[in-house]
């Protein structure tokens, strides 16, 4: 047994608050209020439903993780967020059409209640977007002060004891690290001098880090995934996370690649071709929106499988992402994989994955955990970035130099080893061998 870590507790209220509150948060905020008042259950969610095993295999002790670590209770979070239009949860949720109006309907009061916070938002980070939502101020410092007042404003409102924010906000444009993303004090140049560089993501990200709020980033732009800001979240002890939730057809390919690889399968090619027909899907019609994503979606395989150590299998690899708006399906994304592969003697075989999936219903459960994680994190005084979080992101955030694990399995491993590690309970290897000696 190691040594538990010292934990605050979990009591009082937690505020989680989003960047973007459209369908990915509305579902999110709509789920949890369906479960409090027993409608539905959190399906989805690891907090909420997952266990954990402790000891060996014989102890026959796996209970709840909700019951093994201190998590906030969801009748204790408050939500809240920002966007750039003025429609409250209901409405918002409404218009995204993922949760049908009956069951909207019964949890309406409570949504009505969540109305957005105005925006930091420029058209040019997010082309096929606009809207009059939005916050004024003569340069990015002075809109996140007006971040930051907000953050108090809702704490002090709401009688929140601690604050966690999750960007569910849409996908900026393609942005690489430069100079001003370099050290903070380059970046609080950068942002008194409105540097180009700096999107609206990176104001929300600053404003939460200099209140100590942890931050996860749900989309595949930098927000925080830059030296200046982890350097920030260090030095608040804040505890972050991202990037990009893991949830169609990504998730998909995390579960068969490592499959692929473990059994030595090769593999020639990986299609994937996606059709959605929601706001989001309007907004990677940008091709610098698209960018960002395809960057995200396009790492994984190549770190899975990593073609220089196994060269015979998956040095010639081809692999291809395309999404395509197709308004009719609205929310409910189809997304097609062609898996050229191949086994003994060099035979081809081939895989055709058709997953009709709805993605903010695989979205919104990912959001409850990493808010209830974090904050936990926050509570453990665990602070910089948080790996074993992957188990969530597209496309993980990792220490400098170090490849992100993008293997499910492994960030499964990852996950629950840390919160029997935090609890100072043993780690499990899966070796096994005292059940034979
Ligand atoms: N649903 C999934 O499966 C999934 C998976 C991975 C990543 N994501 C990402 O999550 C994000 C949200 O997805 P969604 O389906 O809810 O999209 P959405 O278009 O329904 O919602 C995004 C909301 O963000 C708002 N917004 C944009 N810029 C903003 C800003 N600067 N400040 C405040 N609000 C802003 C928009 O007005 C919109 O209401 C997207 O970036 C998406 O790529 C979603």
């Amino acid at each position: 047994m190691g040594t538990k870590k010292n934990i605050k507790p979990a009591g009082g209220k937690l505020g989680v608050l989003m960047p973007g509150m459209g369908a990915v948060a509305t579902t999110f905020i709509a789920g949890v209020e369906a479960v409090r008042q027993g409608i539905s259950k959190p399906i989805g969610s690891l907090t909420q439903m997952g266990t954990i095993r402790l000891g060996k295999r014989t102890d026959d002790n796996v209970p709840k993780i909700k019951d093994f670590i201190p998590l906030a209770d969801l009748n204790d979070i408050e939500f809240g967020g920002w966007d750039v239009f003025e429609d409250n949860a209901y409405e918002a949720a409404m218009k995204a059409g993922v949760i049908e109006k009956d069951l909207l309907n019964q949890i309406r009061g409570p949504l009505e209640a969540i109305k957005p916070m105005t925006a930091v938002f420029d058209k040019q980070y997010v082309k096929k977007l606009d809207g009059p939502n939005v916050k004024k101020g003569k340069n990015w410092m002075e809109l996140a002060d007006q971040v930051r007042e907000d953050i108090r404003t809702f704490k002090e409102k709401k009688g929140c004891d601690r604050l966690v924010m999750v960007w569910c906000g849409s996908t900026e444009i393609y942005l690489q690290p430069s100079e001003v993303h370099q050290t903070v004090k380059a970046f609080e140049e950068g942002l008194r001098n409105n540097d180009p560089a700096i999107a609206p993501s990176m104001v929300y990200a600053y404003a939460a880090l200099q209140e100590r709020v942890p931050y996860a980033n749900g989309a595949p732009n930098l927000s925080l995934d830059t030296p200046a800001l982890v350097e920030l979240a260090r030095e608040m002890r804040v505890p972050i996370c991202g990037k990009d939730f893991k949830t169609g057809q990504t998730l998909m390919k995390t579960i068969l690649a490592p499959g692929f690889k473990a059994r030595m399968l090769g593999l020639d090619g990986w299609f994937s071709t996606n059709i959605l027909g929601n706001r989001d899907g309007e907004v990677l019609d940008d091709p610098e929106s698209f960018k960002s994503k395809e960057v995200s979606k396009l790492g994984v395989l190549e770190s899975i499988l990593q073609p220089k150590k196994n060269p015979d299998l998956y040095g010639d690899l081809y692999h291809k992402v395309r999404i395509n708006y197709y308004p009719p399906r609205r929310d409910n994304k189809e997304g097609w994989d062609n898996i050229d592969i191949f086994g003994w003697l060099g035979y081809p075989m081939q895989i055709k994955v058709d997953f009709l999936c709805r993605d903010s219903i695989l979205a919104a459960p990912i959001v409850l955990d990493l808010a209830l994680f974090l904050d936990f994190a926050a509570r453990a005084d665990m602070h910089g970035i948080q790996e074993w979080l992957s188990f969530y992101f597209k496309s993980p955030q990792a220490a400098p130099g170090l490849y992100p694990e993008h293997d499910l399995f492994i960030q499964s491993m990852k996950l629950k080893n840390t919160l029997r590690w935090t609890m100072g309970e043993d780690l499990i290897t899966h070796l096994g061998q005292e059940y034979y000696d």
